[in-house]
């Protein structure tokens, strides 16, 4: 008997009870999630305080959508939360690796520390057969290396099974982007751990999502590769405005051009501040790092340019905006309208928002910051920075107002008021997310990146799938 053939009869759990390992963005909503969608579900966590929050039905970060979803599979019984990893290897039959590898301290490479543990903690309590899942963004051929490691460890040896399921969910639309994928990609090394992690996603495969096998460093691949392209891509546009900003042209109308062209497409190719948040920009680093461990560094060389593209965005927005100031920024008191890497996020990871507020700072500007969520986290972080808990609080007697972050309500506020609060009518669009047309007719002196000094109103491109309101999950 072949050995494909004598795995695939092994026997699978039809009905999988499940461990989710990490209750962070990703853990905590595939956690909540899974249970909504019927699974029994443990989630397990080292971070007692963040169980204690989730067992009491709050959600310890700001998520459109998932508070209620939260409350909902608690009452359901299908979900549970926990510190014990006793507990969390007698209960499932299939854990669901989903920790942090943020960049670690002082290298581009990613930390591996919280992986490495956590799978260590689970290999050496398994007894019985089940699959361990990695759902986190990881160097290529950390699967490999886990798998070795788990079999050295664990009691069942060589029987005991990795799998690679990498997670595309966006923060804000992360319920939405875990019950309806685009697209679920399986990183197997044997027919059984395919049956069973199969098993483990049969309602959303049932729902007609495509599923893509492959071998475990292609699934680790998918996903840097993808945050590698959505990182070029936007930095892509961005490059272009710089170059519109040394020839007069304006990146709004070039981005709507381009982007009628189905093989570009509209969405990523939003000009403006550029990326940031907890995955992006690490992600982009670690790929080009990792590459180089593998002796292919310059099939990726790109990544670094698309860094500091990035980069520059941050200072070309501090340099319109004490443009505008008319040249100094010593004393000017500017408004700092968002912090949050994006909307409808409380996050701020890397978030260009507080980057440029920092820097203003640096430079003598009396800066006021106000994001309708991420408040709280911005001044924990950056303490020396000023605080308003209103958008009018931060408009109120400012030189130059600075959109950082395209927050609904700023997009929707009115320029005529508020031109009442401020002492100077000045606007920085970083995010390009302004009506110019009505802030110039309210008197405002309106200026973009990679705009002339004087745009016409032209809106972007959306899709619908990036509009929060659409949300349907
Ligand atoms: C990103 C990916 O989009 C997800 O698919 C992936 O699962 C996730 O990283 C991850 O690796 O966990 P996220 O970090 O939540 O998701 O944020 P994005 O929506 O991708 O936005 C990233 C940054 O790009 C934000 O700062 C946003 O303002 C900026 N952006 C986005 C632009 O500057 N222009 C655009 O056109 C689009």
């Amino acid at each position: 008997m072949d050995i494909n053939t004598r795995f695939s009869v092994e026997p699978i759990a039809e009905q999988p009870r499940l461990t989710v390992i990490g209750t962070g963005y990703l853990g905590a909503t595939h956690a909540v999630c899974m249970a909504l969608l019927g699974f029994d579900v443990l989630g397990v966590d080292v971070d007692e305080k963040k169980i204690e929050t989730l067992t009491a039905g709050l959600v310890p970060f700001f998520e459109p959508g998932l508070q209620d979803k939260l409350l909902i599979a608690l009452r359901s019984g299908k979900l549970r939360f926990t510190t014990s990893f006793d507990e969390a290897a007698e209960f499932g039959d299939v854990h669901f690796i989903c920790v942090g590898t943020p960049q670690a301290p002082g290298s581009p490479a990613a930390d591996m520390r919280y992986v490495d543990s956590a799978f260590e903690a689970l290999a050496t309590r398994i007894t019985r057969k089940v699959l361990l899942v990695g759902k986190s963004t990881v160097p290529i051929g950390t699967a490999g290396r886990l798998t070795e490691l788990v079999q050295s460890l664990s009691p069942l040896g060589a029987e005991l099974e990795l799998a690679w399921n990498p997670e595309f969910l966006r923060e804000g639309f992360a319920v939405e982007d875990t019950l309806h994928p685009d697209r679920l990609v399986f990183g197997v090394s044997s027919p059984w751990a395919q049956r069973q992690i199969e098993a483990a996603f049969r309602p959303i495969i049932e729902d007609g999502t495509p599923v893509i096998i492959s071998d475990l460093p292609t699934a680790e691949l998918v996903k840097v590769a993808a945050n590698s392209f959505l990182a070029t891509k936007i930095s892509y546009i961005n490059a272009m405005a710089e170059v519109c900003e040394a020839t007069g042209a304006d990146v709004n109308i070039l981005a709507t051009a381009l982007s009628y062209d189905s093989r570009i497409g509209g969405r990523f190719l939003k000009p403006g501040l550029g990326f940031g948040g907890g995955c992006l920009p690490k992600d982009i680093r670690a790929f080009a790092y990792r590459a180089e461990e593998l002796g292919v560094g310059q099939a990726v060389a790109f990544l670094r340019e698309v860094d500091d593209i990035n980069n520059r965005r941050r200072v070309r927005t501090v340099d319109l905006i004490r443009e505008l100031a008319g040249g100094s920024l010593e004393g000017v008191k500017v408004a700092a309208l968002g912090a949050a890497f994006k909307p409808n996020s409380d996050d701020i990871r890397d978030a260009p928002a507080l980057d440029v507020a920092r820097m203003l700072h640096q430079e003598g500007a009396i800066v006021t910051v106000y994001d309708p969520e991420a408040n709280a986290n911005a001044q924990r972080a950056y303490p020396e920075l000023s605080y308003a808990d209103s958008a009018g609080g931060a408009l109120l007697g400012a030189d130059v107002v600075a959109l950082l972050t395209e927050w609904e309500e700023f997009r929707n506020a009115d320029p005529s008021m508020m031109g009442f609060l401020v002492a100077n009518k000045r606007v920085v669009d970083g995010r390009h997310a302004l009506d110019a047309d009505r802030y110039r007719a309210a008197g405002w002196e309106y200026r973009a990146l990679g705009r002339p000094a004087e745009p016409r109103t032209i809106a972007l491109l959306h899709d619908e799938r990036d509009s929060v309101s659409a949300l349907s999950a």
